[in-house]
């Protein structure tokens, strides 16, 4: 059987792991599998359907209503949601915020991670999230727990925020980040945690450049040993 190469980042919000993720990729002809938008996905359906977080019935319920399907079109992935692309709908504060809250869930959660797997079966994958390498793919061949300051976090957001021309507090945007991160730290099912075997890679005072090199070095260290 085919040997699929597998690399697990996870991480808090806003420790820029789709940024890096993106480039490891590209580089290592590597597929992308943002795990984050696959929750947002169902976390858009549950707002569209007026059904809140706290309401754990109807997640169940609806549950059963969402067929997520990811395709990839010249090596971007796109999110299918009963049929249609939402990639444009989900990267929102409140959707961001609804996939936290909605993500606790082991039923949302057992939905997704199936096809996370399933992924990573058929594919070189480098897959970012908050349990990849504790939960999804705990035989992940890399696992990098990227992170930052929350400060340096919250600057990195409101900029991002900024440069789409929307005029954020950054006082809010580091409350929300803070908060956010409680709350996947400390659900019961597979919270964000560094695995065990996982690297540390601290990105406070790093660029994405030095990040993306040193986890192709890890990468490449590791590969002449499988
Ligand atoms: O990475 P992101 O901001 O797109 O993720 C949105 C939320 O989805 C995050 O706050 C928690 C949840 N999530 C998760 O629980 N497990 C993952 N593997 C990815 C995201």
């Amino acid at each position: 059987m085919k040997k699929y190469y597998s690399i697990a980042i996870d991480g808090p919000a806003g420790a820029g792991k789709s940024t890096i993720a993106k480039k490891v990729a590209k580089d290592l002809g590597f597929i992308y599998v943002d795990t984050g938008a696959m929750y947002r996905a169902m976390a858009l359906y549950f707002i569209r359907n007026n059904i809140s977080a706290k309401d754990q019935e109807s997640i169940e319920k609806a549950c059963k209503d969402v067929k997520i399907v990811i395709e990839y079109i010249d090596g971007e992935q796109g999110v299918i949601l009963n049929g249609e692309n939402v990639n444009g709908l989900i990267r929102t504060e409140e959707v961001g915020n609804m996939a936290s809250a909605s993500s606790v869930y082991p039923v949302v959660r057992m939905k997704l991670v199936e096809l996370q797997q399933e992924l990573a079966k058929t594919e070189n994958v480098i897959m970012d999230g908050r349990d990849i390498g504790t939960y999804v793919l705990p035989n992940a061949d890399l696992k990098i727990y990227l992170t930052a300051s929350t400060k340096e976090r919250a600057k990195r957001r409101w900029l991002e925020l900024k440069n789409k021309g929307i005029d954020a507090d950054i006082t809010a945007v580091e409350k929300d980040i803070i908060e956010r991160d409680q709350r996947d730290m400390t659900r019961e099912f597979a919270p964000l945690k560094q695995a065990e075997d996982a690297i540390l890679v601290d990105s406070s005072n790093l660029t994405i450049e030095e990040v993306v090199d040193r986890i192709k070095e890890y990468f490449n260290n590791i590969k002449g040993l499988i």
